[in-house]
């Protein structure tokens, strides 16, 4: 490995967190006022000025502050009114928390499959919708690749069908000049250390709906302290609902709220460096034979976390990953036959019904972390691994 840089080891590397941020956490744990709320007032308490500042950011109405971002989706579907044993669909392509918050909400699981380029097709989307009698669609943004979201905005209008957007990978991402996590009735985001930000959990759901953000600001666990949410909607919304909402405990708490305005404030930037260390590791990709890159649609603008190609052999992929492996990269395969750390795929998930196909478009599916600290030398030493792995020239 030339310059011995072991990008197994920086792949899980994530940048100090901002100096405002780590005096903010001194200074709730100092109070040792770690609840969000107060017995009397909230004032100053960073849980309700992330809200604030979270749907400014985005475009949105509301903003509730949750303890995870699988959270935020098992609150979106309460909330959105899916009840028990309804249908409500999916992408194939995403990470086991998703499904999760599905199966923990009651749905019957709808698994849809995505094209090569890792998003829902729109072509035939109205016909796979009706089936089941589909209350809701769940579209994740997996790995921050983003479909015609418009359409698909169009077509769940059109049909009576609640959206509901899983941004754990896209935040900060557009559509058109479009925030994501505004096409749907709800967006919901993640805070989990391997995220643009990082509280080590938590997770925010938007909307612009005041009747769900009062359902879910009830069902995240306010007590009936919910005044204490600066950005909240009327008291006539909550009066409708109180008493007929259960508290679900799955507020975030001050510690996690107080890291995250400094981060935010860095978002644009931080992106910005991703996407050129996405553009610049993509176009090396481009050149290597036998590997397949992934098409980003016109008028999409990613915020990009991770890259992911197919390598067109699936014979050759754990020979492929195991090389890679000894010059110091990481490959993830999100076709493989067994699960592996946090990367799995539907034929996993045997909880649900509709288990258990693996998408042609995932088989030969491959991943890897991009930490935003890779410099551009490391990035053109990331390309030239996988092409002596896969055993190819880089034609330029
Ligand atoms: C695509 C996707 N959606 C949702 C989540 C859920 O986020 P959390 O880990 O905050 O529950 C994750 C987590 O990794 C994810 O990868």
């Amino acid at each position: 490995m030339s310059d011995e840089v072991d990008f197994i080891t920086k792949s899980t590397e994530v940048p100090p967190l901002p100096k405002e941020s780590i005096s903010n956490a001194l200074k709730v744990l100092n109070s040792g006022k770690l609840f969000r709320y107060g017995e009397n007032n909230a004032d100053g308490m960073y849980a309700s000025q992330l809200e604030t500042m979270f749907a400014e950011m985005i475009g949105s109405k509301f903003a509730i502050a949750l303890n995870s971002g699988g959270s935020a989706i098992y609150i979106a579907l309460k909330s959105a009114g899916i009840l028990e044993n309804e249908t409500v669909a999916l992408n194939a392509f995403t990470l086991a928390p998703v499904p999760g918050a599905l199966e923990n909400a009651g749905a019957q699981v709808l698994l849809l499959d995505v094209n090569a380029n890792l998003t829902l097709g729109v072509e035939d989307l109205e016909e796979k919708l009706r089936i089941g009698n589909t209350k809701a669609l769940v579209l994740s943004h997996m790995r921050g690749h983003i479909g015609r979201i418009d359409e698909i905005e169009r077509i769940c209008k059109q049909l009576g069908i609640i959206l509901i957007e899983d941004c754990a990978h896209a935040m900060g991402a557009m559509y058109d000049d479009r925030m994501i996590g505004t096409f749907g009735d709800i967006g919901c985001f993640s805070f989990q250390t391997y995220k643009q930000v990082n509280a080590g959990e938590g997770g925010i759901l938007v909307t612009d709906d005041p009747d769900i953000a009062a359902k879910a600001i009830l069902y995240s666990g306010s007590y009936l302290l919910y005044n204490q949410h600066t950005n909240r909607p009327d008291e006539a919304y909550f009066s409708k609902h109180k008493g007929k909402i259960p508290n679900y405990s799955l507020r975030m708490n001050e510690l996690c709220a107080s890291v995250l305005p400094p981060q935010l404030l860095q978002l644009e930037e931080r992106n910005t460096r991703w996407r050129e260390i996405y553009a610049l590791i993509a176009s090396g990709l481009r050149h290597i034979e036998g590997i397949t890159t992934i098409e980003v649609l016109p008028g999409v603008l990613m915020a990009p976390t991770s890259i992911q190609f197919h390598i067109n052999d699936t014979k050759k992929i754990e020979h492929i990953i195991a090389r890679a492996f000894d010059l110091g990269l990481k490959i993830k395969w999100f076709g493989s036959p067994h699960a592996d750390g946090f990367t799995s795929n539907s034929t996993h998930w045997e909880y649900l019904s509709d288990f258990s196909t693996i998408s042609p478009n995932l088989a030969g599916l491959c991943d890897i972390r991009l930490p935003v600290t890779l410099s551009d030398d490391q990035c053109r030493h990331i390309v030239q691994i996988i092409a002596s792995s896969v055993g190819a020239d880089i034609h330029e």
